[in-house]
């Protein structure tokens, strides 16, 4: 018998979490006020997110201790299993060794309760009563209501509408636990209106649910806001995926050639890659890829510049890889990558060539997906799908290569509550949508007038 898979102990959880602002090894730009093109204090954002999370968010620590109370939650399904791959090696025959973490282990199917759990806690403990936040393909929305549930919070979800209707499953998963989810755009706030009037059929995008979740927490008593993805304490909270990785490669005595994850607004990626990240700055020979689609390709097409992370320009402007605020991607079916910018940190990442950026279309996504599903058994979720495109492209790569590597990646969920999408690429009505060069154009000049980073 050959060993599948490394399981840690329960007492072997990391502890800490790891901040690669530490350890960049250049300063990143500052978020700026839009109002006053100034960088935002940490009282600019205490509107939205409570000041034990905002200390996150500016951190430069290096380690920042897990509480007891969210170490407890975790450990429902976490240390999540590392697995090696090897009826996906056989199918592929190239000269690879390929593992994975399992993120797809969680109640909610992905890695995303990594960071809702924490969010939760910090809430509960500055006095939070009630959170909104937005969601695309639904995962977000599911793991943050099952996270407020557990916490006692009550919780608002808006879910873009070409995900609230394709993927019923996932509103009907955030009811059970407690929430509300609402069609994006929506009449229930004024940039949700704005859109409707000029186009009421909008698919909804991940910039107006943002904008729509915000204005709700603004505008309401006891209220803050959740964002998933993208900003630098969501990407602390997933580094126990890297952290865990690290022990279970360690167990094994193996270290990794190349480390990928796919990429929406960067949080999974970020989460398996920056504790390798920080061995590369420190030395060691690791590649480092992330997987996004080639209808959304913010890190392969856009440009590095200030933006703003939602369509009603109500966040602060980020430096980032961005598609301009306005972009509204093709309605693929991976919802949770269909967001116009890349995280800050990712974005930076990318600059100082520490980060490889590559973009999958949608067929060579379920390709991958469907030969992973054959092989190893699993159903991926339509957004892991890009990442295993990678590892495939990768494998191929050694063959020619006449190289031997060993892959690590982040398995990001299951499709279990995607089964739809792949109904619809089975019965070949799937598109391969590839952004178009008018799009580039049109993003450079939503941009055009913002300080340049
Ligand atoms: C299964 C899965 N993987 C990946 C992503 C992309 O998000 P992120 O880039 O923040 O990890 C999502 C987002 O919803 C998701 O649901």
């Amino acid at each position: 018998m050959e060993q599948v898979k490394v399981v840690l102990q329960d007492r072997e959880i990391p502890k800490k979490w790891y901040n690669i602002m530490a350890d960049l090894p250049t300063p990143m730009k500052p978020p700026l006020h839009p109002g006053t093109g100034q960088p935002v204090t940490p009282n600019d954002l205490a509107a939205i997110f409570p000041m034990n999370i905002i200390e996150h968010e500016t951190s430069n620590k290096r380690w920042i201790k897990i509480p007891d109370e969210v170490l407890q939650k975790y450990l429902l399904w976490r240390p999540s299993p590392l697995y090696r791959a090897y009826n996906f090696e056989k199918l592929l025959n190239c000269p690879v060794k390929i593992y994975y973490k399992n993120e797809g282990v969680s109640p909610a199917g992905s890695h995303k309760p990594n960071a809702a759990i924490p969010m939760a806690y910090y809430n509960k403990v500055a006095g939070t009563k009630r959170i909104t936040t937005e969601t695309g393909a639904g995962q977000w929305g599911s793991a943050l209501s099952m996270a407020c549930q557990m916490f006692g919070l009550i919780c608002r979800v808006y879910m873009v509408k070409i995900s609230y209707e394709q993927k019923p499953y996932r509103r009907m998963m955030m009811n059970t636990w407690g929430a509300e989810c609402i069609p994006s755009p929506s009449n229930l706030t004024q940039a949700g209106r704005n859109v409707l009037a000029e186009h009421p059929d909008s698919p909804g995008s991940l910039g107006i649910a943002i904008s729509e979740a915000i204005e709700d927490c603004v505008t309401s008593k006891d209220t803050k806001y959740s964002l998933g993805s993208v900003l630098n304490h969501v990407l602390l909270y997933q580094s126990i995926i890297g952290l865990e990785a690290q022990k279970q490669m360690q167990k094994l005595g193996i270290y990794p050639d190349v480390v990928m994850g796919c990429c929406g607004g960067g949080s999974n990626f970020a989460g398996i890659a920056s504790p390798f990240v920080c061995d590369k700055i420190h030395g060691k020979d690791v590649k480092i890829v992330g997987a996004e689609p080639s209808s959304c390709p913010s890190m392969t097409k856009g440009p590095f510049a200030y933006d703003f992370g939602d369509l009603a320009k109500t966040t602060p402007l980020l430096p980032m890889y961005t598609l301009g605020h306005d972009y509204v991607p093709a309605p693929i079916h991976a919802g949770g990558l269909r967001y116009h910018g890349m995280a800050p940190i990712v974005s930076h990442m990318v600059r100082e060539k520490l980060v490889e950026p590559r973009a999958y279309d949608q067929l060579k996504t379920f390709d991958a997906g469907v030969k992973w599903a054959r092989s190893e058994g699993f159903i991926p979720a339509p957004e892991t799908n890009h990442v295993l495109a990678a590892v495939v492209d990768e494998a191929m790569r050694a063959k020619e290569e006449g190289k031997e590597k060993v892959i690590l990646f982040n398995w990001s969920g299951h499709g279990l509550v995607d089964l739809a999408a792949y109904d619809a690429y089975l019965a070949g009505k799937l598109q391969a949508y590839e952004l178009p060069d008018h799009e580039v154009e049109r993003a450079l000049n939503a941009i055009k007038d913002f300080p340049k980073p």
